[in-house]
């Protein structure tokens, strides 16, 4: 693929404010560009700069509302095609559709390889993503993906917090993974709730599988949606004897019923990231966490095709 040695930074409207912190980091400016709305809502782009031959990496995280931000990311790629951009790499703070990754009955479509399908049809040739829900989603793609992981960023405001010797939660037995991961970085003890989903909004705990009494915990997701598995996770762990609850998660999407659960549940400490824009005042005990470094850097390094993985060695 050709493309010149320009760096080039472009923003959708999904998160102006993660756009610009990323351009701070490496000391980029943003590409002169107006993304805006007809009168009737359809999508209207127009990049001011040139672009040509340059090595172009558009900024969207695709979260809600999710098929606006798809949508505009689709017309970006596209115009950044047009303009003869010599490598494009969508970069995904946040992937949205990940969790509809297969088809578990029937009738039902896998959204995730839509939309992967959908940005290489409109021209994308890398992308960059975050905690996409399940690594897996990668193999969507026949082109380069590079995964990152907020686990370095929330481990390092977890670690200021004094939790001892920690126990550290999976949600779900899907987040066992990443929760052995966390235990393994902290040299912790690992527990699992058993967590049944009875709805998309409504889930239910009945067992906690590990000990738990007399421990502070920190449980750990890749998200929280509607609330109901992490604060669900943080009452049975209360309820099985924990002391000092601590939530780490990536992807704060917080619809619904969510921030009235997490203010709720008995959590000390909430600690999220700004993957997603965030436009209501959060309570004191939510932190928030930024990955524009982590995603700076990880730009950087494949502009200068650098290995991305020794980020988080
Ligand atoms: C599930 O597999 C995910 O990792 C999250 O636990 C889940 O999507 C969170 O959704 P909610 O906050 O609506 O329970």
């Amino acid at each position: 693929m050709a493309y010149n040695e320009r760096l080039i930074l472009i923003s959708g409207t999904a998160h102006p404010e993660l756009s610009k912190a990323i351009s701070r980091s490496l000391d980029l400016p943003l590409a002169n560009a107006h993304v805006g709305r007809f009168p009737d809502g359809e999508i209207d782009i127009k990049i001011h700069d040139d672009i040509r031959g340059g090595d172009v990496f558009v900024i969207q995280p695709t979260c809600p509302p999710v098929n606006e931000n798809w949508c505009e990311l689709l017309l970006l790629i596209d115009t950044l095609r047009r303009a003869s951009a010599g490598r494009i790499t969508t970069v995904m703070p946040y992937y949205g559709y990940a969790r509809k990754d297969r088809k578990d009955e029937g009738r039902v479509p896998i959204s995730a390889k839509v939309v992967a399908n959908s940005l290489v049809t409109a021209g994308a040739n890398r992308v960059l993503a975050l905690d996409m829900h399940a690594a897996q989603i990668q193999g969507f793609f026949d082109i380069p993906v590079d995964h990152l992981y907020a686990k370095p960023v929330l481990l390092d405001a977890a670690r200021r917090i004094d939790l001892g010797n920690p126990v550290v939660i999976s949600p779900d037995v899907g987040g066992i993974k990443m929760a052995r991961s966390w235990a393994k970085s902290l040299g912790a003890d690992l527990a699992i709730v058993d967590k049944r989903r009875i709805s998309g909004a409504e889930i239910a705990v009945e067992h906690v599988i590990g000990e738990v009494e007399g421990r502070n915990v920190i449980i750990i997701d890749d998200m929280i949606s509607t609330g109901g598995s992490i604060t669900e996770a943080a009452r049975i762990v209360r309820d099985h004897g924990a002391q000092k609850i601590v939530i780490a998660v990536s992807h704060a999407v917080f619809c619904g019923p969510a921030l009235e659960r997490l203010a709720a549940c008995p959590a000390d400490r909430v600690l999220i990231t700004d993957s997603i824009p965030r436009r209501e005042k959060l309570p004191e005990r939510i932190e928030i966490v930024s990955i524009a470094p982590l995603l700076a850097r990880a730009i950087l390094n494949i502009h200068r095709s650098e290995s991305v993985s020794s980020l988080f060695d």
